[in-house]
């Protein structure tokens, strides 16, 4: 059988095609755009994700056996505001995962209702890219449109509902909206009062790997598949790319790099980080994880050499890179503010250190470990919580660089072992979808059957011992620029 895993990115939509054996026969790819109205903003079309998916899709299945194809699911995206009126039409384009207009109705949330009543509900404090945040946005600044809602969406649910007819969302995403009573992995009455809205406009709850209904009739015909093509919830991205990953069970670790940089701590039992600087969130193996979430990380790259530098050869200007460990130039990555763990939507991104003989390749280098030590901040915030992590699985963009997977195992003093396949959230949403057609008993039984490590990048004693220093060194940077970013917003 086939099974087609959607990965609704920032960028892109990803699709890919995998059998029963986890072989991936096809990827393809749609871009979509980005839209910043206002310096910190970010916001997409709901609209461009569907249509895009559905160009990719008649692609993907253009020359397989479509009889063969017998599920679809997702990774998502996190977070994104998808509002939909009485018509279920979209009611303004979607405010993303990465927005930082919210810091007021953040600041009410953690400290007018309060943290420890916040985290009693929903195991999460309030973040700028957080869902709950959001609606009250939309409910002060746009009352009009709050008023016409009827259904509240993350990203990957819309295309969930476009293809099934169905309003589903699944426990891992939905964990990321501060709505949801993680740990019995139910809406939050208390939530739903303080953001103003019913449960009614909110989806059907459904574990990631559970099937929430079959192709509408017209969608299969569009795409020329079976009508009996079950549609299975699927995950948040970082979940998905988890399940891609292989991480699932107990304390197993998936860094992944992409426009986001995520360090994602998996947990057979539920817990929280008493300071709520990680994530507590529902797994989409059944169980739950813990996650520190940067807003920039591949994308800081991406920016450094398409925007700044103006090239596209970025292994050229790798190659360039000779100071591993004695870089005298540091970067914080806060391009889009920061999530984890400093939870400011004001940081901003700030080379420091540079002199006279300062190189490009020296600039490129701190961009890259600035990512890296940026992670190693949230990565020491699981290790005051007794997490003891010895390795870690990779994914994302940024997984493609044999240096910057070197700078990271050795900034993290951990081994980083690569998979064959580092298409983490499509992949795992291939993964959810066989589950859920019944290929395996379990998502834990499917990742142990599918997820293969081909290679691990060693951390060397010595590099680790000079990004020790580094690291110490870096970390004293934002708390230095910290009020400076407040006033020059
Ligand atoms: C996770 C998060 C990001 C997005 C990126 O909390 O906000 O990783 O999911 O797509």
């Amino acid at each position: 059988m086939l099974y087609i895993g959607v990965d609704l990115g920032t960028s892109a939509v990803k699709l890919l095609l995998m059998d029963e054996k986890g072989e991936i026969k096809k990827i393809v790819s749609k871009e979509y755009p980005l839209f910043f109205p206002h310096p910190g903003w970010s916001e997409q079309k709901p609209e461009d994700w569907f249509e895009q998916t559905m160009a990719g899709l008649k692609e993907l299945v253009a020359e397989c056996d479509k009889s063969q194809v017998a599920g679809i699911s997702f990774g998502g995206q996190m977070h994104g505001l998808v509002i939909l009126d009485k018509e279920d039409q979209v009611i303004r384009p979607a405010i993303l995962w990465n927005d930082g207009r919210t810091g007021e109705e953040t600041d009410y949330l953690n400290q007018v209702i309060g943290k420890d009543k916040l985290s009693e509900y929903t195991a999460n404090i309030a973040f700028a890219g957080f869902t709950a945040p959001k609606l009250l946005w939309v409910k002060n600044k746009e009352p009009e449109n709050f008023a016409k809602i009827e259904k509240i969406m993350l990203p990957k649910d819309y295309l969930a509902y476009k293809l099934s007819g169905v309003h589903c969302t699944d426990v891992s995403d939905a964990s990321g909206m501060l709505l949801l009573d993680v740990k019995n992995r139910c809406w939050s009455d208390e939530m739903c009062e303080i953001c103003g809205i019913r449960k009614e406009q909110l989806a059907q709850i459904f574990e990631s790997y559970e099937v929430v209904g079959t192709l509408l009739p017209e969608i299969a015909q569009e795409l020329g598949l079976p009508g009996n093509v079950k549609v299975i919830a699927g995950a948040g991205d970082n979940a998905a790319a988890a399940v891609g990953t292989g991480t699932v069970g107990d304390g197993m670790c998936n860094i992944s790099l992409g426009t986001s940089g995520t360090i994602f701590i998996s947990s057979r039992s539920f817990c929280v980080d008493s300071n709520n600087a990680l994530h507590a969130f529902a797994h989409a193996d059944g169980k739950y994880h813990l996650m520190g979430c940067m807003l920039s990380a591949a994308s800081c790259n991406k920016w450094w050499m398409d925007d700044i530098i103006g090239t596209g050869d970025y292994a050229a200007e790798q190659a360039a890179i000779t100071k591993l460990g004695e870089n005298h130039v540091f970067f914080l990555p806060y391009l889009m503010g920061e999530r984890s763990p400093h939870n400011n939507p004001n940081a901003r991104g700030t080379f420091i250190g540079m002199t006279m003989d300062t190189t490009r390749a020296d600039m490129t280098q701190a961009v890259l470990e600035g990512v890296a030590f940026a992670l190693r901040d949230s990565f020491e915030v699981a290790r005051s919580l007794g997490i003891h992590i010895e390795r870690t699985k990779i994914c994302g963009g940024g997984a493609k660089s044999p240096l910057w997977k070197k700078i990271m195992a050795n900034v993290l003093g951990i081994k980083v072992d690569m998979i064959e396949s580092e298409e983490g959230p499509g992949y795992g949403g291939a993964i959810l979808a066989a589950v859920g057609c019944g290929e395996f008993a379990s998502v834990e039984e499917a990742a142990d059957k599918l997820v293969k490590v081909v290679g691990t990048v060693e951390p060397d004693p010595e590099l680790t011992a000079k990004y020790e220093e580094r690291y110490q060194q870096f970390r004293q940077i934002y708390p230095a620029c910290k009020e400076l970013f407040d006033k020059i917003i």
